[in-house]
């Protein structure tokens, strides 16, 4: 089903599909990056558990009315999705205060934000993904005004969805990063990966993080954690 490889990335690699041209194969790897590549390690089952916790999250989000690339889990560690071209943004909502923006801004830990808030970072390794406004993000996308506008809001709906979602598996949806595509006939759609890798989830009643910051801040096992996300999702019905 795959062929080419397209592109490698720190959790994915992206191949063309062989079977059809409008396609690609997402494949989940082992690997777990933070701080923007300067922490790294592998983990026996790492890219099973993310492509099936995404391959249970992007078809919820559909029958919300979210339009996403993805298509259909392929086997354990990939998906074939729909081909897009990526904004270079990373889109992160936040309901809770928490990571990045405690340092930058000063927030304190745990401020709420109600509405969410939405930041935009310019995906760029060389640069390590800096936060940027509005007016950058035009300038170095090919997104319209309008099209911004629509992403915003997007986002927002998605968190909506999300945290009804996590809710229902006891996990409060503290933050997460969203990425948007285009597909060939103009539209915008969300695209890469909606996991634990790229979500911050605390447990409703520990607090317990159940998210890469396991990694991040080496206070658990990744695998034993992602393995509990994807249990809890399998058991909602
Ligand atoms: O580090 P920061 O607090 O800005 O992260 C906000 C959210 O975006 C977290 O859920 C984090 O996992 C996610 N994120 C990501 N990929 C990045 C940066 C942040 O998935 N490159």
């Amino acid at each position: 089903m795959k062929a080419e490889l397209l592109y490698e990335g720190k959790a994915k690699k992206v191949y063309r599909s062989s079977a059809y041209s409008n396609q690609l194969v997402l494949s989940y790897k082992n690997d777990a990056t933070a701080f923007n590549g300067k922490k790294k390690a592998s983990f026996i089952g790492k890219g099973r558990l993310n492509n099936e916790i995404s391959s249970l999250i992007f078809p919820y989000l559909h029958e919300r009315g979210i339009r996403s690339h993805f298509i259909q889990r392929l086997n354990d560690t990939e998906q074939v999705v729909l081909e897009t071209k990526i904004i270079p943004l990373e889109v992160v909502v936040r309901n809770l205060a928490t990571g990045s923006i405690t340092k930058r801004l000063g927030f304190q830990e745990r401020t709420p934000f109600e509405p969410a808030l939405v930041e935009l970072f310019y995906k760029n390794d060389d640069l390590d993904d800096p936060i940027i406004n509005d007016d950058h993000a035009l300038l170095l996308t090919d997104i319209t005004s309008k099209e911004l506008r629509e992403i915003k809001v997007k986002a927002l709906e998605i968190n909506t969805a999300l945290r009804e979602l996590f809710q229902s598996i006891n996990l409060k949806l503290v933050d997460f990063k969203l990425e948007f595509g285009r597909l060939p006939d103009g539209s915008i759609v969300l695209s890469d990966e909606i996991s634990p890798d790229t979500c911050r989830l605390w447990d409703m009643e520990t607090d317990a993080k159940m998210d890469k910051d396991v990694f991040r801040q080496d206070i658990g096992d990744l695998v034993t954690v992602y393995e509990q996300i994807l249990e809890r999702l399998e058991a909602r019905v």
